[in-house]
């Protein structure tokens, strides 16, 4: 019954809304608070090596605007910020963004800690909810609208001492999902009427959700409500901050910017308190897989994690969306199998546009391989196996011969209780069917081929040179190719009792020096037998075959 004693969000009043119909059609102004938001949230900090790292690598995804911390509040931040700026490290066309409360000794060491900035977004937060104004402050609604007023004031008093940088503003109602909407413009006009904002000098409205406390229409509701009332709405942009409290922020910033924000705050992989602020990199490749330039680069995202674990010693999740180590892994059978049938089907229709079943995006686009789409268990099938024979070392298996070696894997994934790699299936198909030498051995033979134009038939005499268990034996057989005449020698050795059932070659590999490959099925008292050979002679690859399907009979 511990439920009960939770209470329902609730609607929000809102006729005709619009953004349910609405469609993500470019890029928001992205905003990292990486080194703010989820710096604050590590449990052990990024020192001012790991931050400057983690901001290069923010600038080479693309990032525009970076918040880099919370100067006031710690000295490494505040140095952090100092070494940006005293070393030139940042681009021209990046901003760099600063978070402070509204007190006054606070403000004025963010200001000093941007001297020498060329450009500058300050952002201002106090918290507005219903919940903190009653337990954290004990304040009234104005007495908290005078907070953030003041530091609006304080910002506009502070700018013009360093007209040397071109600063923006930014205020955030903090846990705006927890405040009544109408008291949430109430404040932020009270905000804009200090700042007075045009709109070739726009503010940023931030509109936190703080703690995610309903599902995302809400929040788009809210975001569409707030934009159809907030006076100015020319003058301002509006910014979104989820957090991930229910899992959804990711989907709360789309249905967000589809309710009409223009900006987008979060982080790498969602790194931040508690379960983390929007993961940016998965928002930013859903665009991506909807034909829109995200306007941010991940086509490196391997190396960027590593970065990133580096930096802020998180892990990546191996089933985070887009970056997870086993994202382009299909387990099941039937996942390879259809994923085969789309790389094919891709392929042969010269398409531009990537369709493969269970494959959402191209792993190439975020600089992952193709090889690391299939691993092999027990529950893969028949089409897994050959897949990756095919793919990876060019092993084209017969339809017939499919079955025979899945069922080798499954017993063998079975018998180790773990998946195969590609190279553990090479290895087991290598053992089982590949030039296998004993007990009987071809050591050598010579063909002669005798050609009749006139009936368009073709005799082959082979005579050739045997180990059977150790016994050395010359045999000789003649019949109309180099397989069958072999197979008749070798009713006079000791090898009897065999039909001969399929024959499949291909070339392996291209060009003057590619190899033959061969599969030969032999049968022996109603059981199937099948066997490859590989050799640069076509007549040895296929004589290999059919030695190693009669050896793994023996
Ligand atoms: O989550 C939040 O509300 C914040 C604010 C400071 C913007 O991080
Ligand atoms: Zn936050």
């Amino acid at each position: 019954m511990s439920y009960k004693k939770y209470k329902p969000y609730g609607s929000i009043n809102i006729k005709n809304r619009n953004w349910p119909d609405k469609q993500i059609e470019k890029a928001p102004i992205w905003c990292s608070v990486d080194l703010r938001d989820g710096n604050q949230s590590l449990p052990i900090p990024m020192n001012v090596d790991e931050k400057v790292k983690l901001f290069k690598l923010l600038v080479d995804i693309g990032f525009k605007e970076i918040e880099v911390g919370f100067p006031s509040a710690s000295n490494t931040e505040y140095q952090f910020l100092r070494h940006l700026i005293d070393k030139d490290l940042i681009p021209y066309d990046v901003t760099v963004q600063v978070l402070t409360q509204s007190r006054e000794h606070l403000i004025k060491k963010t200001f000093e800690s941007l001297k020498g900035a060329k450009k500058a977004i300050v952002h201002l937060y106090n918290s507005t909810s219903i919940l903190q104004r009653r337990v954290v402050f004990n304040k009234s609604k104005q007495e908290i609208i005078d907070i953030g007023v003041t530091g609006a004031k304080l910002l506009m008093e502070y700018k013009n001492k360093y007209p040397e940088t071109d600063f923006s503003f930014e205020y955030s109602p903090e846990s705006f999902t927890g405040t009544e909407l109408e008291y949430s413009l109430e404040i932020c006009e009270a905000i804009l009427d200090v700042w007075k904002p045009t709109p070739a000098k726009k503010v940023i409205l931030n509109l936190p959700s703080t703690v995610e406390m309903a599902t995302p229409n809400i929040y788009a509701d809210q975001i569409e409500w707030f934009c159809m009332n907030i006076k100015n709405r020319e003058s301002v942009l509006i910014s979104l901050h989820t957090h991930n409290d229910r899992g959804t922020s990711t989907a709360a910033s789309e249905l967000g910017i589809l309710a009409g924000a223009d900006r987008v705050e979060g982080t790498l992989f969602g790194n931040g308190e508690r379960t983390g602020n929007l993961d940016i990199m998965a928002m930013a490749l859903n665009m991506h897989v909807q034909g829109i330039n995200p306007e941010l680069n991940f086509s490196k995202l391997y190396e960027i994690a590593a970065v990133y674990e580096d930096c802020t010693k998180m892990k990546v999740h191996e089933r985070h969306p887009y970056a997870g180590k086993l994202v382009y892994t299909a387990f099941s059978g039937s996942h390879q199998d259809a994923i085969k049938k789309g790389f094919k089907a891709n392929h042969d229709s010269n398409s531009n546009f990537w369709e493969v079943p269970y494959l959402p995006i191209d792993p190439h686009d975020v600089g992952r391989e193709y090889e690391e789409i299939i691993r092999i268990n027990s529950q893969s099938g028949k089409g897994g196996a050959a897949f990756i024979m095919e793919n990876e070392f060019g092993f084209v298996l017969p339809k017939s011969m499919q079955n025979d070696f899945g069922t080798l894997v499954k017993n063998q994934t079975d018998l180790l209780g773990t998946g195969l790699s590609s190279i553990q299936i090479y290895d087991l198909f290598k053992s089982e069917y590949l030039n296998i030498k004993s007990p009987n051995l071809l050591k050598s033979y010579t063909i002669q081929s005798v050609q009749n134009v006139e009936t368009d038939e073709n005799i082959v005499n082979i005579q050739a040179l045997i180990s059977v268990s150790g016994k050395v034996m010359n045999i000789s057989g003649v019949g109309n190719g180099p397989v069958d005449a072999f197979f008749n020698a070798l009713h006079g050795s000791n090898i009897n009792g065999y039909n001969f059932i399929s024959y499949d070659e291909h070339a392996l590999g291209s060009g003057s020096n590619s190899k033959a490959a061969t599969y030969i099925q032999i049968e022996y008292n109603g059981q199937r037998y099948f066997g490859v050979g590989v050799s640069s002679n076509i007549d040895t690859s296929s004589l290999n075959a059919l030695f190693s399907a009669i050896n793994r009979k023996s």
